[in-house]
């Protein structure tokens, strides 16, 4: 598939002579990171910045008393075991408390929260008060249930207005969720089950994606018939196709929010701030998925503030984040960040280019989108079909974009700015991760923009790119991306594994710096280039897969002996996953297996994991002691020198 690059005709007229996109005026003058320097007595961004990483405490404490405690910390950060680091010391906190109830108190309780378009056309909204009534019935049975707080409750949805009444009705009893994104498939979520040990599972009989079903409750019964934990599975009626239902473990979501117990009463817990909030499983560069940890105090604190000055959140705006909230995004930025925001957050249920390409477009104007925060991979998608789809469409409510999950390439960014916002829009490149909780290296609307860079860390973060051991590099420099201190929306460990926690993003640094696994390059100005993962994740249309993942999918095929997968540059995609296979001895190597390899690591894993490529051979390039040589492979496909063999197997 080819893509047809749009030269962006007025580019000269927003750039200036070094290529730089200079905040326009009214924007700086009215954005909410301009009131808070003002307010701090400071006339420029970079003295706010200095003064945030000098003085963390102060700065944190501000952001955490923008939120409602039930009772104050009495120490912002406890560092006293490195790197298991506590915010909020004391506090009592519950970040439902803060999305939902404080508002109640205000005329937010009649503003829409929560603005949901299905990909078949319908159409549903709730207020504050909607909101608070659905999560409390629906609090009140999952207690019904039995879950009790610090339990996992698991959540494998569509992307439904159920999906986010689960998660906070989880949240406001004290229990935690685990959603699995629901793209993925059987194998995928019986590991997270079973790691979370999940009693209770939520799911719905399927969910719309390109006018097809697909089949959630079919793959959560393969994954239940699996999972000895759950008890209880809830299902939630959105196709009405038929499902089997198995009596006395499967209850209709519609029949329980029916019964007497489900009142709309329900007391929001009060909890430790560093309580459990919920567990997200992402890729790592070894072995199963891990449980990152995140919780209720520091993360609401961070994510809150990241959203209010990076995305400059305004009363009247309407919000809309395109992500799922099965990925980390969803949870920050479509489900907690912006309801603690007081914002009204819009949700789309299907594909952007369903029934047309311009699907995306109709519902800026439709809603009257004023911030869109997306993808490149969906950028690049949608730009390929041209600019008479976006210019059909009336996008004049735009005032900011937003971009995450890999680099987005200046062709990409040059064509949001000019086809999309019209050159009005900021776009806020934000890079972070699923262990981050929220943006750490972003752009506000007042900072000069260069396309391709997520430009300076925000306020309170310090990050720098280092060599091996831990040596901070030159200008232009590629090395590792690390954070030299903690931020209150870190992650807090990986479930059952705290060694892993440590060993992975502390240890590699012997001064204890955070590693991100990405590496980048810092320029000149102090802005930094993000290249890619320097581990075994894969980053597919912005998706995080390990190969290992992969790997053990082809593995458990029969014809397999052996599997390796890397991910190599797609013009959409950004990257797709290409594997190298050793079938068992006697089986051929036919091009009809390829294709049965290939549907079947998306039946274990999920449609996005199947491979591009599967390339049968012989053998693999390992080290002395067995380890696969992917960046050998990758190499030798791009037809690079594959550096050092030195470890290679004789
Ligand atoms: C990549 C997604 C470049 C990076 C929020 C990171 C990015 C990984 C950007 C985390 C960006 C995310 N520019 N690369 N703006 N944002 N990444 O955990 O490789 O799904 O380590 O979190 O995505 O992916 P995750």
């Amino acid at each position: 598939m080819s893509i047809d690059v749009v030269e962006p005709k007025t580019i000269s007229q927003f750039e200036d002579e070094q290529g730089i996109y200079q905040p326009a005026p009214h924007i700086v003058e009215q954005a909410n990171i301009t009131a808070y320097m003002r307010s701090k007595g400071f006339s420029t961004w970079e003295e706010l910045y200095q003064w945030s990483i000098e003085h963390p405490h102060l700065f944190w404490a501000d952001m955490a008393n923008r939120l409602e405690w039930y009772e104050p910390w009495e120490k912002v950060l406890d560092d006293s075991n490195k790197p298991f680091y506590k915010w909020f010391v004391g506090g009592k906190f519950n970040i439902v408390h803060n999305a939902i109830d404080r508002h109640l108190k205000t005329a937010r309780r009649n503003k829409q929260a929560l603005i949901w378009e299905g990909e078949d056309g319908s159409y549903r909204a709730f207020s504050y008060f909607g909101i608070n009534r659905e999560v409390s019935k629906f609090a009140n049975v999952l207690k019904s249930m039995g879950v009790q707080p610090g339990d996992i409750v698991s959540i494998y949805m569509p992307r439904i207005p159920e999906l986010v009444f689960a998660m906070l009705a989880c949240a406001k009893i004290g229990a935690a969720h685990s959603v699995i994104y629901g793209g993925f498939s059987v194998e995928a979520l019986r590991e997270r089950i079973a790691d979370a040990q999940s009693k209770v599972l939520i799911t719905a009989d399927g969910g719309y994606m390109r006018g097809k079903i697909v089949e959630l409750k079919k793959i959560a019964d393969e994954a239940m018939g699996h999972s000895p934990s759950i008890q209880t599975c809830i299902v939630v009626r959105r196709t009405g196709h038929n499902v089997e239902m198995q009596a006395g473990r499967d209850y209709w979501w519609h029949d329980l929010m029916s019964l007497p117990i489900a009142t709309a009463r329900c007391e929001t817990v009060p909890v430790d701030a560093e309580h459990p909030l919920y567990i997200l499983y992402t890729s790592g560069s070894t072995g199963k998925p891990k449980g990152v940890v995140h919780v209720h105090g520091g993360y609401a604190v961070y994510i809150a503030s990241t959203l209010y000055f990076t995305f400059d959140i305004k009363e009247e705006d309407r919000y809309w984040c395109a992500a799922d909230p099965g990925w980390v995004t969803g949870h920050s930025y479509i489900v907690y960040g912006p309801l603690i925001e007081g914002a009204t957050s819009f949700m789309y249920e299907g594909a952007p280019n369903y029934p047309y390409p311009n699907r995306w477009w109709s519902l800026v104007e439709k809603y009257g989108i004023n911030i869109l925060y997306t993808a490149p991979t969906a950028i690049r998608g949608l730009m390929r079909f041209g600019d008479a789809w976006p210019n059909r469409h009336d996008l004049s409510s735009l005032r900011l974009l937003g971009s995450v999950g890999e680099p987005i390439n200046p062709e990409a960014w040059r064509w949001f700015y000019n086809v999309i916002g019209k050159g009005r829009c900021p776009i806020m490149d934000t890079w972070w991760q699923t262990e981050t909780g929220g943006f750490m290296i972003t752009p506000n609307p007042t900072t000069p923009l260069k396309p391709g860079s997520a430009t300076r860390p925000f306020l309170g973060i310090q990050a720098d790119v280092v060599d091996e051991q831990g040596h901070s590099k030159g200008a232009n420099e590629d090395g590792l991306l690390v954070i030299k201190s903690p931020w209150p929306g870190m992650m807090r460990t990986i479930l059952r594994d705290p060694d892993r926690y440590v060993n992975q993003y502390w240890n590699s640094d012997p001064r204890g710096m955070y590693t991100a696994g990405d590496s980048a390059r810092k320029d000149e100005d102090g802005y930094f280039w993000i290249i890619g993962r320097i581990d075994d994740v894969i980053k597919v249309s912005g998706y995080r897969l390990g190969t290992a993942e992969i790997e053990s999918a082809l593995v458990s095929h029969p014809a397999v002996s052996e599997a390796a997968a890397i991910g190599l540059p797609h013009e959409v995609k950004g990257t797709a996953i290409h594997c190298f296979v050793i079938l068992r001895a006697g089986i051929e190597e036919t091009p009809a297996l390829e294709d049965e390899l290939k549907a079947h690591v998306a039946r274990e894993m999920g449609p996005i994991a199947r491979p591009e490529s599967i390339k049968f051979v012989s053998m693999l390039p390992k080290t002395r002691s067995g380890k696969i040589m992917r960046r050998v492979l990758k190499a030798q496909a791009l037809g690079q020198d594959p550096g050092d063999l030195s470890t290679l197997e004789g």
